[in-house]
């Protein structure tokens, strides 16, 4: 018997509704391209949100010295140089001018004295860099942007997950998806594919995202023959919320630290002045004193070692917590109450206005006025510096038609994520993914959908309700999130990783018996099965990738390796489907960097 489906026709279709795949949807309909958005939940609840404080563009408005040469010296040292550095380029060079075309559809940024956007401190930022929104910064953006994109005609589908990219031959012809209430599929032809789907945080247990986040564009491009790269590199934030244990992993915005809150650990001391890198030493405060002044914005201060990058961050305070120096819950201190020292009874009002989200998240979720008592904070999965691998012009991936932006996309932040380059990297390729999405689009006719692939595609899906008495999916996703965390953490071994290896190996042969009852209307157990094949994939690319790079080097740290070794430097790690439907690995050269960039870095050292 045929599966029914509904059909669509678009030109281009947005897979992802988070900054990435608004701005690509805009772009792409301003172009003149008939385009459709499909998103996994509501419009408006994308990790984006997550990105509160602020995002990072060289205005210069608070410190003169800033330029897009020192916004992209500093991409490239965060990443480690394994950044696509054209893609570095582009970003430091257009990020000024999509704040303010955000602004211009309506974004209220905070304002300096003088009425222009302000900017704070963030880690690995040389100079206030960041325009924020108090600590709602990601919150804005997705405002601005679904208002001035619902009023542009573009088509879109709310609770509609992609399940498979469909070829045509070599080239993309849309996607099938289920919708998520009605459990219907959904075919949509489509001469152009943006993938805007964010993460894969849910791989773990203790992480940022929330439920939506399981590497599905991920997945699906690498099952369409797309290339996956840097998968070693996963972010973990610094600073999550530890308690309650309802709440583990919410964020806690670096904005804190850039406000001037400081780590403790359990015996007061703060620890971040105990090792600072050599790379960042010139730059970084070695008293509390002289880092404050920075915060406050004395151009001649160096930054407080909270500000360094988050890898560094992250793995300065698992020490403390691995060494018996934590707070109650497993976590460390952070403390922005202490500025009262600073600003007295102003220091309250201060915080409230600056960080209003963080004030009510604590009070609300643990009991804690942020204003007199310090947070307890830990580590959080946040981020995936992997993704597809995409021309850095255009966006597109290795296949014809698909395209790629925001954190599904690999390039721009190497090794590591600088805080903040994310929301202005969902703008600025975005934008590219959705023009030039439109202008492929353009230059092809309608491509022929394969039925019998859609239904052998839609088969699959609905193959968890043909088994009894199968595994549970709730239990599988779970038992891989532990894997991942106790695994393929922060810290990382080769005896660890071959572990994982094996595990996931054994998880995906159960996986193949996961069954699920009732019927396909909003059946939350189904979409659970549903998710578990792209977990399992970017989980296993992940620490495939990991288990090759011998050394450490920004999010990727092998205890087994502990120091950055110069010939893993030189390429970036690619994953691949092989015709036999293994996971291949291959080192690919990086692209040779233009004399006047490395000039550039060499000055900004
Ligand atoms: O801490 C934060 O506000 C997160 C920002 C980011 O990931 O870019």
């Amino acid at each position: 018997m045929a599966h029914g489906y509904e059909r669509h026709d678009c030109e281009v279709l947005v897979i992802g509704a988070g900054g990435a795949g608004l701005r690509a949807a805009i772009e792409a309909s301003a172009a003149g391209a008939r385009t459709a958005v499909v998103m996994k939940s509501l419009l408006g609840k994308a990790h984006t949100v997550m990105a509160e404080g602020g995002m990072a563009a060289a205005l210069a408005h608070v410190d003169d010295r800033d330029s897009w040469k020192v916004h992209f010296a500093d991409t490239m040292r965060g990443g480690q140089y394994l950044n696509q550095w054209r893609m570095a380029e582009i970003h430091a060079k257009e990020a000024p001018e999509r704040v303010r075309e955000l602004e211009a559809w309506g974004a209220l940024f905070d304002r300096t004295a003088d009425g222009r956007i302000l900017q704070r401190n963030f880690g690995g930022h040389r100079y206030p860099r960041l325009a924020h929104v108090g600590d709602r910064t990601g919150l804005e953006m997705i405002r601005t942007l679904q208002d001035h994109g619902v009023h542009q005609g573009i088509d879109f589908h709310m609770e509609t997950t992609a399940f498979r990219l469909l070829k045509d031959g070599e080239r993309i012809a849309g996607a099938l998806c289920y919708e998520r209430e009605r459990g219907r599929f959904v075919v949509f032809r489509a001469r152009a594919v943006v993938l805007a789907t964010g993460g894969i945080g849910r791989a773990y247990r203790i992480t940022s995202n929330s439920w939506e986040y399981t590497g599905d564009g991920h997945a699906l491009a690498y099952h369409a023959g797309a290339s996956l790269m840097d998968m070693e590199f996963v972010q973990f934030h610094p600073t999550g919320m530890v308690w309650p244990p309802s709440v583990r992993g919410v964020l806690v915005t670096e904005g804190v630290r850039g406000e001037g809150g400081v780590l403790r650990n359990r015996d007061g001391h703060r620890f971040m002045f105990d090792d600072i890198p050599e790379n960042y030493r010139n730059q970084t405060a070695t008293d509390p004193d002289e880092g404050w002044r920075y915060v406050i914005g004395d151009k001649n201060a160096r930054r407080p070692p909270e500000l360094l990058t988050r890898d560094h961050v992250a793995r300065c305070i698992n020490r403390e917590i691995k060494a018996g120096r934590g707070s109650p819950h497993g976590g460390v201190y952070l403390d922005i109450a202490w500025i009262r020292e600073k600003l007295g009874d102003a220091a309250r009002e201060h915080i409230r206005r600056k960080l209003p989200s963080m004030y009510h998240q604590f009070k609300q979720l643990a009991g804690i006025d942020i204003t007199v008592e310090p947070m307890e904070v830990g580590p959080t999965v946040h981020y995936i510096m992997g993704g597809v691998r995409v021309d850095p012009e255009t966006q597109m991936s290795d296949v014809p038609g698909l395209f790629a932006a925001g954190e599904v996309a690999a390039g721009l932040h190497g090794a590591n994520r600088l805080g903040g380059n994310s929301l202005s990297d969902l703008l600025v390729f975005g934008r590219r993914a959705g023009l030039y999405a439109a202008q492929y689009a353009r230059s092809v006719s309608d491509p022929t959908l394969d039925e019998d692939d859609i239904q052998r595609a839609a088969a699959e899906a609905l193959a968890p309700f043909e088994r009894d008495g199968g595994e549970n999916p709730y239990a599988l996703q779970r038992e891989l999130q532990d894997l991942m965390q106790d695994l393929v953490g922060i810290v990382r071994t080769e005896a660890e990783l071959l572990r994982a290896l094996e595990g996931i190996a054994r998880l995906r042969e159960r996986a193949r018996n996961v069954s699920v009852g009732g019927n396909r209307e909003y059946n939350p157990g189904w979409h659970t099965a549903l998710d578990l094949e792209p977990l399992l994939t970017v989980s296993e690319a992940i620490t495939r990738a990991a288990l090759e790079r011998k050394e450490s080097r920004g999010g990727h740290f092998r205890d087994d390796y502990p120091n950055k070794d110069p010939q893993y430097g030189a390429f970036n790690l690619v994953v691949r489907k092989a015709a036999d439907g293994t996971m291949q690995l291959e080192r690919r050269p990086l692209a040779p960097m233009p004399e006047e960039l490395t000039r550039i870095i060499e000055e900004q050292k």
